[in-house]
């Protein structure tokens, strides 16, 4: 039910202050599965889409604050890779609906080559579910919207839940204020939805991150693509100078994922080069700066917490694109919200 809101999405989107908090229950399954990695030679993590960048974000996340190693794999390539998990390993599948044949065909694959499976799931009665040793709940109610956007900081929240665990806090996330940092985005978006106005005619983006905002990038493209038809791409920032910036010129925009952190200086050494190009360049930050040509200011959050409260605005403005585009929010062409086709 959408109550007063125009479509499941931003219905969705708007949610996040709340879905944050819910996210892995109890924290008794999340300490369950650190247990399980914890006890594993390798660990594994595998999606599809957007629950595959979660993956990305979690190999970050993982290694920097908890000193563990995850091993990411696009669920669909699995077959396709010399692939055996070995015995005492564990496989991690994420999966908002739990009923992605290329997650469900992967973890098979997995268990049948020694591996425990956990799996990281909105849909509890799902086959995933059902076929996981652990289930890890993100509890953030239906996604009736074709694009992921709950599900997605959902999958971030238990990730940094788990991270805690294993590293002994060192990822520091601290849910309340990220769940208030939320609800400052949402309480505040007109000049995102002005932005979308000006984008109304774009043809071409690019998203630029470095470090763990490099997958926020490849996210922030997804949602973009999938919402409003627009040609997207991720591009991690230093690799602008091997090949993209061809592509860089007038009418282009780049979106800038730049939290204030150690990624910064970097990142806007690149947004110069896309600007001196003739591209426009919409930095996604806590810090302004004269490179922008907009600002879309996000709230200052623990360093380490920015994953969990970057995407909300790129959802918002993809939402907002998909109006100005004329295209339906909820029901993107050629895509369907489980994807049981192999
Ligand atoms: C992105 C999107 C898809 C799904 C992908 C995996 O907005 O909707 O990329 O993320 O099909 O779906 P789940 O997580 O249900 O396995």
């Amino acid at each position: 039910y959408k109550g007063d809101y125009a479509h499941f999405t931003l219905k969705e989107i708007s949610e996040q202050p709340d879905t944050i908090l819910r996210c892995g229950g109890d924290g008794g399954a999340v300490e369950q599965m650190a247990g399980e990695i914890r006890r594993a030679g390798t660990a594994y993590i595998t999606g599809s889409g957007t629950s595959y960048n979660a993956a990305l974000v979690a190999r970050h996340v993982m290694s920097k604050y908890a000193d563990t190693r995850l091993e990411p794999i696009i669920a669909s390539e699995l077959p396709h890779s010399p692939f055996s998990a070995g015995e005492g390993s564990v496989f991690i599948a994420v999966s908002q609906s739990g009923e992605s044949a290329d997650v469900i065909d992967a973890a098979a694959i997995a268990r049948d080559s020694g591996a425990r499976i956990v799996s990281i799931v909105n849909m509890r009665t799902s086959s995933l579910a059902r076929e996981s040793d652990v289930v890890v709940g993100m509890n953030c109610g239906p996604e009736i919207g074709v694009a992921a956007t709950k599900s997605f900081t959902s999958q971030l929240g238990i990730i940094y839940k788990m991270a805690d665990i294993i590293g002994g806090g060192r990822a520091g996330a601290d849910f309340a204020a990220v769940s208030k940092a939320i609800s400052g985005i949402l309480s505040d978006h007109a000049g995102i939805k002005k932005l979308a106005g000006e984008l109304r005619d774009v043809t071409d983006m690019y998203v630029l991150g470095r470090g763990v905002h490099y997958p926020m990038a490849a996210e922030a493209a997804l949602k973009l693509k999938e919402l409003t038809y627009v040609h997207a791409e991720g591009i991690p920032g230093g690799e602008l100078k091997h090949g993209p910036l061809a592509l860089m010129g007038p009418g282009v925009y780049a979106v800038i994922m730049n939290p204030a952190d150690s990624t910064y200086e970097d990142t806007l050494t690149g947004a110069r080069e896309i600007r001196a190009r003739g591209a426009k360049i919409i930095g996604i930050s806590d810090k302004n700066s004269d490179v922008y040509d907009h600002w879309v200011e996000l709230p200052r959050v623990g360093e380490s917490s920015y994953p969990l409260v970057e995407m909300v605005p790129v959802q918002l403005l993809a939402y907002y694109l998909a109006l100005e585009k004329d295209t339906d929010p909820d029901h993107p062409r050629n895509l369907a919200k489980s994807v049981t086709v192999r």
